[in-house]
Protein backbone atom coordinates (compact mmCIF):
# COMPACT_ATOMS: atom_id res chain seq x y z
CA UNK A 1 0.00 0.00 0.00
CA UNK A 2 3.04 2.25 1.40
CA UNK A 3 4.86 1.32 -2.16
CA UNK A 4 1.73 2.10 -4.24
CA UNK A 5 1.26 5.82 -2.76
CA UNK A 6 5.27 6.50 -3.08
CA UNK A 7 5.31 5.77 -6.39
CA UNK A 8 2.08 7.51 -7.40
CA UNK A 9 3.53 10.48 -5.81
CA UNK A 10 6.87 9.83 -7.62
CA UNK A 11 4.74 9.76 -11.00
CA UNK A 12 2.94 12.89 -10.07
CA UNK A 13 6.21 14.46 -9.68
CA UNK A 14 7.10 13.88 -13.24
CA UNK A 15 10.91 12.53 -12.35
CA UNK A 16 9.69 8.78 -13.49
CA UNK A 17 9.85 5.93 -11.92
CA UNK A 18 11.76 5.02 -9.41
CA UNK A 19 13.69 8.37 -8.68
CA UNK A 20 13.33 10.30 -5.68
CA UNK A 21 13.66 13.84 -4.84
CA UNK A 22 15.86 15.87 -6.80
CA UNK A 23 19.26 17.13 -4.52
CA UNK A 24 17.88 20.28 -2.44
CA UNK A 25 19.88 23.78 -2.86
CA UNK A 26 20.90 24.57 0.65
CA UNK A 27 23.86 25.66 2.53
CA UNK A 28 24.89 21.52 2.62
CA UNK A 29 24.11 20.68 -0.62
CA UNK A 30 25.48 24.06 -2.61
CA UNK A 31 29.62 22.33 -2.15
CA UNK A 32 28.13 19.63 -4.42
CA UNK A 33 26.79 21.68 -6.89
CA UNK A 34 30.25 24.12 -6.99
CA UNK A 35 32.28 20.74 -7.01
CA UNK A 36 30.41 19.21 -9.73
CA UNK A 37 30.51 23.15 -11.84
CA UNK A 38 34.16 23.20 -11.45
CA UNK A 39 34.64 19.41 -12.87
CA UNK A 40 34.79 17.26 -10.30
CA UNK A 41 33.34 13.98 -11.76
CA UNK A 42 29.77 12.65 -10.19
CA UNK A 43 31.70 9.73 -8.95
CA UNK A 44 33.86 11.18 -6.60
CA UNK A 45 30.72 13.74 -5.76
CA UNK A 46 28.73 10.65 -5.00
CA UNK A 47 31.23 9.87 -2.43
CA UNK A 48 30.70 12.55 -0.35
CA UNK A 49 27.00 11.64 -0.40
CA UNK A 50 28.38 9.11 1.72
CA UNK A 51 29.54 11.20 4.06
CA UNK A 52 26.76 12.64 5.52
CA UNK A 53 24.40 9.95 4.50
CA UNK A 54 25.48 7.25 6.00
CA UNK A 55 24.07 4.30 8.16
CA UNK A 56 25.93 6.86 11.09
CA UNK A 57 24.50 10.69 10.65
CA UNK A 58 21.60 10.71 8.20
CA UNK A 59 20.48 7.17 7.56
CA UNK A 60 18.56 7.02 4.15
CA UNK A 61 15.03 5.34 4.34
CA UNK A 62 14.59 2.04 5.31
CA UNK A 63 12.76 0.84 1.78
CA UNK A 64 15.36 2.88 0.31
CA UNK A 65 16.92 0.87 -3.21
CA UNK A 66 20.56 0.03 -3.64
CA UNK A 67 22.48 3.21 -3.33
CA UNK A 68 25.07 3.43 -5.28
CA UNK A 69 25.53 6.69 -7.97
CA UNK A 70 22.86 9.29 -6.33
CA UNK A 71 22.93 11.46 -8.72
CA UNK A 72 21.30 8.74 -11.26
CA UNK A 73 17.85 8.89 -8.98
CA UNK A 74 18.71 12.50 -7.30
CA UNK A 75 18.92 14.90 -10.10
CA UNK A 76 20.33 18.51 -9.27
CA UNK A 77 18.35 21.22 -9.10
CA UNK A 78 18.90 23.19 -12.23
CA UNK A 79 18.29 26.66 -12.30
C1 LIG B 1 27.26 18.08 4.55
C2 LIG B 1 26.34 16.94 4.69
C3 LIG B 1 25.58 16.48 3.44
C4 LIG B 1 26.12 16.11 2.24
C5 LIG B 1 27.58 16.09 1.81
C6 LIG B 1 25.00 15.70 1.42
N1 LIG B 1 23.83 15.84 2.11
FE1 LIG B 1 21.94 15.45 1.41
N2 LIG B 1 21.12 16.15 3.16
C7 LIG B 1 21.84 16.54 4.27
C8 LIG B 1 20.91 16.92 5.30
C9 LIG B 1 21.27 17.40 6.71
C10 LIG B 1 19.61 16.75 4.76
C11 LIG B 1 18.25 17.04 5.40
C12 LIG B 1 18.04 18.52 5.54
C13 LIG B 1 18.19 19.26 4.25
O1 LIG B 1 17.30 19.17 3.38
O2 LIG B 1 19.23 19.93 4.07
C14 LIG B 1 19.77 16.26 3.41
C15 LIG B 1 18.73 15.96 2.54
C16 LIG B 1 18.88 15.31 1.30
C17 LIG B 1 17.80 14.86 0.46
C18 LIG B 1 16.32 14.95 0.77
C19 LIG B 1 15.77 16.27 0.31
C20 LIG B 1 14.30 16.35 0.61
O3 LIG B 1 13.63 17.10 -0.11
O4 LIG B 1 13.82 15.69 1.54
C21 LIG B 1 18.35 14.28 -0.65
C22 LIG B 1 17.62 13.64 -1.83
C23 LIG B 1 19.79 14.40 -0.50
N3 LIG B 1 20.07 15.03 0.68
C24 LIG B 1 20.70 13.92 -1.42
C25 LIG B 1 22.07 14.11 -1.35
C26 LIG B 1 23.00 13.72 -2.38
C27 LIG B 1 22.62 13.00 -3.66
C28 LIG B 1 24.23 14.11 -1.97
C29 LIG B 1 25.55 14.03 -2.76
C30 LIG B 1 25.54 14.69 -4.08
C31 LIG B 1 24.08 14.73 -0.66
N4 LIG B 1 22.76 14.72 -0.32
C32 LIG B 1 25.12 15.22 0.13
C33 LIG B 1 23.22 16.57 4.39
C34 LIG B 1 24.14 16.30 3.37
C1 LIG C 1 17.89 3.56 -7.70
C2 LIG C 1 17.54 4.96 -7.43
C3 LIG C 1 18.19 5.64 -6.22
C4 LIG C 1 19.54 5.73 -5.94
C5 LIG C 1 20.72 5.17 -6.74
C6 LIG C 1 19.64 6.52 -4.73
N1 LIG C 1 18.39 6.87 -4.29
FE1 LIG C 1 17.95 7.94 -2.60
N2 LIG C 1 15.96 7.62 -2.89
C7 LIG C 1 15.41 6.99 -3.99
C8 LIG C 1 13.97 6.93 -3.81
C9 LIG C 1 12.98 6.32 -4.81
C10 LIG C 1 13.70 7.54 -2.56
C11 LIG C 1 12.35 7.69 -1.87
C12 LIG C 1 12.15 6.35 -1.12
C13 LIG C 1 11.21 6.41 0.02
O1 LIG C 1 10.28 7.21 0.01
O2 LIG C 1 11.42 5.62 0.94
C14 LIG C 1 14.96 7.98 -2.01
C15 LIG C 1 15.11 8.66 -0.79
C16 LIG C 1 16.29 9.24 -0.36
C17 LIG C 1 16.44 10.11 0.77
C18 LIG C 1 15.36 10.52 1.75
C19 LIG C 1 14.71 11.80 1.34
C20 LIG C 1 13.48 11.52 0.53
O3 LIG C 1 13.52 11.71 -0.71
O4 LIG C 1 12.46 11.10 1.13
C21 LIG C 1 17.74 10.49 0.83
C22 LIG C 1 18.40 11.43 1.85
C23 LIG C 1 18.43 9.82 -0.23
N3 LIG C 1 17.51 9.07 -0.95
C24 LIG C 1 19.77 9.95 -0.50
C25 LIG C 1 20.48 9.16 -1.41
C26 LIG C 1 21.93 9.11 -1.47
C27 LIG C 1 22.87 9.93 -0.62
C28 LIG C 1 22.24 8.21 -2.46
C29 LIG C 1 23.64 7.72 -2.88
C30 LIG C 1 24.43 7.09 -1.77
C31 LIG C 1 20.98 7.72 -3.04
N4 LIG C 1 19.94 8.31 -2.35
C32 LIG C 1 20.86 6.85 -4.11
C33 LIG C 1 16.09 6.50 -5.08
C34 LIG C 1 17.47 6.35 -5.18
Amino acid sequence: MAGVAVLFGVLSLGSGRGKGKNVPVDDRHRPLYDALKSGRTQTETELVCATCHGSSSIPLPKNHPPKEQCLICHLLSVK
